[in-house]
This record gives structure tokens, sequence and C-alpha cells, in this order.
């Protein structure tokens, strides 16, 4: 018996497709890279732009045919676009040879929706949960192993749909993830080790005690053993000085930082509610220089937010010359229902958001020529 996991989306995306894997060994699956020689194939989703979400139904479309040369094939879509449940409902509908619909809180559910699958029933699940501790990873990333330290994000970022896909920021304990890390060192198959959360600068809040994410590095950085450490992702409202000192300080962590500044306009940052403005961001930006001589500054950009003008646009421009980021992502505003964003007057057309991403990707290829 054979799967095949097509993943979309971001790194958190591709370790739970770990997690899947697992799952499936556990079950005697073994692993191949042809969707066409696969018993189960599961498409883990992302739902983050609308591009993002059209290829998945335009790949999902495409199995029909694989199920209909083999009628035990079992089909799983799960992730981020499922746990919207009118899109999960949808699926269902357009595709009915889908066999499991899964939210993101409901993937340890996943072998025993399996089972029920082979005795003929079509599910869908997504309501919120407990994610499991205890279910085993396969990691697949080479010498780079995965740590999720967080799931979830409280910023309701205006126009960002992971808070309603991802539920509220829930902190793994210390304990668990330094067990995790000791396991992963014991190995000794993983040289690197990336920690994973939509904002790991605020790790541990919820903790009773509370933990800081500066005392997490510091910790991890504290275990015997030959890796480097790396993080992603740091929201500039909640990075501070204390975690770019242990950056600064310890041998082990990586000097690179990927900091989102989204725009460089005070009065869309308010209307992203980003909470923080562009003097914020340029202080920290500073400080991380400082601190820090040579490490790699990375950002993402979003162009054409509701209401955007052109002067408003250009300040976004003119950051990322002042910074001379080593390399910024640039996407054009992607209207998600349910946030705050996609009920604005003031929407930018489609044709206008392009022409801006452009000039900002052209802006990024000069700078990388001057790097050179
Ligand atoms: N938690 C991370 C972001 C995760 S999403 C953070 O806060 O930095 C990755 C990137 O996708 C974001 O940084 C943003 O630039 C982009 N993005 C998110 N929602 C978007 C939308 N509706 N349209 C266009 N880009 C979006
Ligand atoms: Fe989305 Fe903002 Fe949370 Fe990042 S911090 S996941 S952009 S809501
Ligand atoms: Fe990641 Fe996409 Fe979900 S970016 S958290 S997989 S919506």
């Amino acid at each position: 018996m054979k799967y095949h996991i097509v993943t979309y989306g971001c790194q958190m995306n591709v370790h739970e497709s770990e997690k899947i894997a697992g799952i499936l060994e556990k079950l005697g699956y073994t692993p191949c890279d042809k969707r066409e020689e696969a018993d189960i194939i599961v498409f883990n989703t992302c739902a983050i732009r609308e591009g993002a979400e059209d290829r998945v139904l335009g790949n999902v479309g495409n199995l029909k045919r694989l199920k209909k040369q083999n009628k035990d094939l079992i089909i799983v879509v799960c992730g981020c676009m499922t746990q919207k449940e009118k899109t999960a409902r949808v699926l269902m509908q357009k595709f009915p040879f889908v066999d499991i619909v899964i939210g993101t809180f409901n993937l340890s559910k996943l072998a025993d929706y399996i089972e029920a699958v082979k005795k003929g029933r079509q599910l869908v699940l997504m309501e919120e949960g407990e994610i499991d501790e205890l279910e085993p990873y396969k990691r697949t990333s080479g010498d780079n192993a995965w740590v999720n330290i967080m799931q979830g994000c409280n910023n309701f970022c205006t126009y960002c749909i992971v808070p309603y896909v991802r539920g509220r920021e829930k902190s793994r304990k210390e304990e668990n993830i330094l067990n995790e890390i000791r396991g992963i060192i014991a190995e000794n198959k993983y040289k690197k080790i990336t920690l994973l959360g939509q904002n790991v600068n605020s790790y541990g809040k919820d903790l009773v005690p509370q933990v800081s994410f500066s005392k997490l590095l510091e910790d991890i950085c504290a275990l015997d053993g030959d890796f480097t450490l790396t993080f992603m992702t740091s929201h500039p409202k909640d990075l501070t000085s204390d975690v770019i000192d242990q950056i600064a300080k310890q041998d082990k962590i990586e000097k690179s930082i990927h900091l989102p500044a989204q725009s460089g306009n005070n009065r869309i940052l308010k209307l992203m509610n980003r909470r923080y403005t562009r003097e914020k961001y340029l202080a920290i930006i500073d400080e991380i220089r400082q601190k820090i001589p040579n490490c790699r500054i990375t950002s993402d950009f979003i162009v054409g937010f509701p209401t955007e003008t052109e002067e408003e646009f250009e300040d976004t421009c003119s950051l990322v010359k002042q910074v001379k980021f080593d390399s910024i992502f640039a996407f054009m505003y992607s209207k998600r229902d349910g946030t705050v964003a996609s009920r604005m007057d003031g929407q930018i057309s489609e044709e206008e958001k392009n022409r801006r991403v452009n000039i900002l990707l052209k802006i990024e290829k000069e700078l990388q020529k001057e790097k050179k």
C-alpha cells in the first residue's frame, strides 16, 4: 500500500505533511513519487491567497481520472483551506470522489477516518480541538529538522486568514520542545533545527509560568550537540531586544532573520492592524545591524491593500531601498472571505496590483545586483 502527499503553503504545512506521513506509515503505507501508483493521495492545502486555493481546486479536480481507474483509491484533502467550513462543503459538493475532508485541528483522527472510508463513508471534520503531541513525524526535509513551538495566531492582521484557520496561539510546553530536540540531536542525522510558529516572538506568553522566546532559544542552545538553530516567523511588534541579543550571542543561532514589514506606510500599517510604525520597524533593523553586523535580513510585503494610494505604495518602495534587504517576497493583496480587509471599500484592481508588484520586484532585483 502506497501513499503520495502533495503539500501547498508554508513551512508549517511542510512539517504537518511529515506528521501525515508518520500516521500513514504507522498504518503500513510506504511513500511513492507518482500519484498514479498511490493507494492514498493526500492534498495538504493552503488558504493564504486566492491563487493558492485555485491551484488546489484545479489539482483535486484532476484526480477524478485516477479515481475512475482505481475505485479503491482514497483521496484526502486537509490543511488550511478545508478548515474553513464553507470551502470544505463546496469541495465535497464539487468533487464527490474526495473521500476525506479534514481540518487543521483534526489530523490525529486521520487514521480512524481511513478505516471508516474503507467501510464506505465520506467524511468531513473541522472542529477546533487539541493538537496531538504524540503523533510521530516522518522527517523528510534533508538535514533540516522542523520543530513546531506554537500553533495559531492572535494578531488578526486585517488581510489574513491564518487566525481563522489555525485558531488562537497555543504554545507547546518548553520541556516537550526540548525533549523533541534532544531526540533530534540523538538521531545524529540533522545539522539544522528550524523552530516554527506564525509569530515565534510571542512564544510562551500563554504558558504558566510564562517562558519567553529568548529563554527558549537560550535553553535550546545549551543542549549538547552540533547543530545550527533558526526560526520563523518574527513579528516586528514582538521582536524584543533580548531575542536580538540571543541571536548575537549564541554561536549556534544562524545570523539570519525574516521580519515581514508588509508596508512602509504608517496609514496602511495601521489599517493592516500590524501595530508598529515604519519608524519602529527601522529602529529594529538598526538594532539588528548594530548588534549582529552581518545579519541576513529578509521580509514580506503586500501591495495594493484596499485604499493604498500611489504615494503610500512608494513609501513601501522607499523602505525596501532604505533597508536594502537580502531578499524580499512581494505579494499582491488577495481578498480573503471573512477578514476585515475584505469588507473595506477601495479595493484595488488586479491590473494596478500587478503593476505595483512588478515595480517592487524590479527594485528587489536591482538590490540583488548591487549586493553581488
Ligand atoms: N505569520 C507570518 C505570515 C504568514 S503568511 C507573519 O505574520 O509574518 C506569509 C505572508 O503572506 C505574509 O507575510 C504576507 O506578506 C502574505 N499574506 C498573508 N495574507 C495575505 C493576503 N490576504 N494577500 C496577500 N498576501 C498575504
Ligand atoms: Fe497572519 Fe498577521 Fe498572524 Fe502573520 S501575524 S499569521 S500575517 S494574522
Ligand atoms: Fe501556512 Fe497557508 Fe496555512 S501559509 S498556515 S498553509 S494558510
